[in-house]
């Protein structure tokens, strides 16, 4: 029993890891082990043999396994020590002085233009940009045969043989949350709908992605004045200027009666866009008195409820303010492109604390 106790114990002294220490435990204490074996020869054994050999072997179970377990937590904290050692952190390190990722011009516009908004009155309302052919067009009474279909270079998603339902379309405009926000909401509403929109077109001042915010307020007694008041202040806000000439010319869109295009005063001296001075005009928003079938789409009663709407290109703000001269490389995810326009990430815009700094 001595040689056994000092073969175990030797052997948990000098086991170098986990496995090896179970490895271990099974020869000497496990089911089959060499302690167990000794215990099933005590029935061969006189009574007083027995008496003496019972505890000793109990006692010897005891031991052994004590030892294992003293062996297991050292082992345990030793390769603790160890992790402890190699993954260490300088914490005292400098960050990178170098600033990793900057704000897009088109998401900080739209940041800065919800501030304005916000503080109108208008909370912020999103659609899917894979919309249904009702809510795109039928809801903004844009019918089957309309010509604006077919002027707005529609992509639309592939339909599976045999199904004749109108197929889905990439969203041509924002109006289509202006349907979905009344459906959801009712009236009276302030919102504004930002987002992307997709039209099959490509040249200086147009991509077959862009972006859009559609304005939608409704009460009982909201006139064109209104429309009026609220692009001007936004206009003026917007880019952060006491005064900014705008043109409101009579147009047509389906959805609105009276319908006005609103452009904004500039120059492309050089290919550099100013705004505010120069001989040329940007046209940035439609907008007009929204019309009875479009309210009524959207499930309100026109004639107790009134308002405007109103679309306005985000990219095409962008450029202005920011004197970005090709909307083209808005989209190619160049790092020296957006390391030069791009924004200070922690800078949030607000009308307080300033828009753009
Ligand atoms: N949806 C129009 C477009 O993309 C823009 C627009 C015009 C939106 C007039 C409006 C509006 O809400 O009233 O060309």
């Amino acid at each position: 029993m001595d040689d056994l106790k000092a073969k175990y114990l030797g052997q948990i002294a000098d086991a170098g890891d986990e496995n090896a220490l179970e490895a271990i435990r099974v020869a000497a204490v496990g089911k089959k082990g060499e302690v167990a074996l000794k215990m099933r020869e005590l029935g061969k054994m006189t009574p007083e043999e027995r008496q003496m050999a019972g505890p000793a072997l109990n006692a010897l179970k005891d031991e052994i396994n004590s030892a294992l377990s003293a062996k297991k937590a050292a082992l345990a904290d030793a390769a603790l020590d160890e992790r402890l050692r190699t993954e260490w952190l300088d914490v005292t390190l400098p960050t990178r002085a170098r600033r990793q990722g900057s704000i897009h011009p088109v998401s900080q516009a739209t940041e800065e233009l919800t501030a304005i908004f916000a503080e109108l009155g208008f909370s912020v309302a999103e659609g899917p940009r894979i919309e249904t052919d009702w809510h795109n067009f039928d809801a903004l009474n844009i019918p089957g045969h309309h010509p604006a279909r077919a002027e707005m270079d529609t992509f639309y998603m592939h339909r599976a043989e045999g199904d004749n339902r109108p197929p889905h379309v990439l969203r041509t405009h924002t109006s289509p949350v202006q349907i979905r926000s009344m459906e959801k909401q009712g009236a009276p509403i302030r919102v504004i709908c930002p987002g992307g929109v997709y039209r099959a077109d490509y040249d200086q001042t147009h991509t077959p992605m862009f972006h859009q915010v559609e304005g939608l307020a409704l009460d009982k007694d909201i006139s064109m004045a209104n429309l009026k008041w609220v692009l001007e202040e936004f206009v003026k806000a917007f880019f952060e200027v006491d005064d900014v000439e705008l043109r409101f010319r009579a147009s047509h869109f389906p959805f609105t009666e009276p319908s006005a295009e609103v452009d904004i005063r500039c120059s492309w001296d050089n290919g550099q866009l100013k705004i505010g001075e120069g001989d040329d005009w940007m046209e940035i928003l439609g907008s007009g008195m929204v019309h009875p079938k479009v309210i009524a789409a959207g499930g309100i009663d026109p004639e107790v409820y009134q308002g405007f709407a109103f679309g306005i290109g985000i990219d095409r703000l962008a450029m202005l303010k920011y004197g970005i001269p090709d909307l083209r490389a808005f989209f190619d995810s160049d790092l020296r492109w957006l390391r030069h326009y791009g924004f200070a990430a922690l800078d949030m815009p607000n009308l307080h604390g300033g828009l753009s700094r």
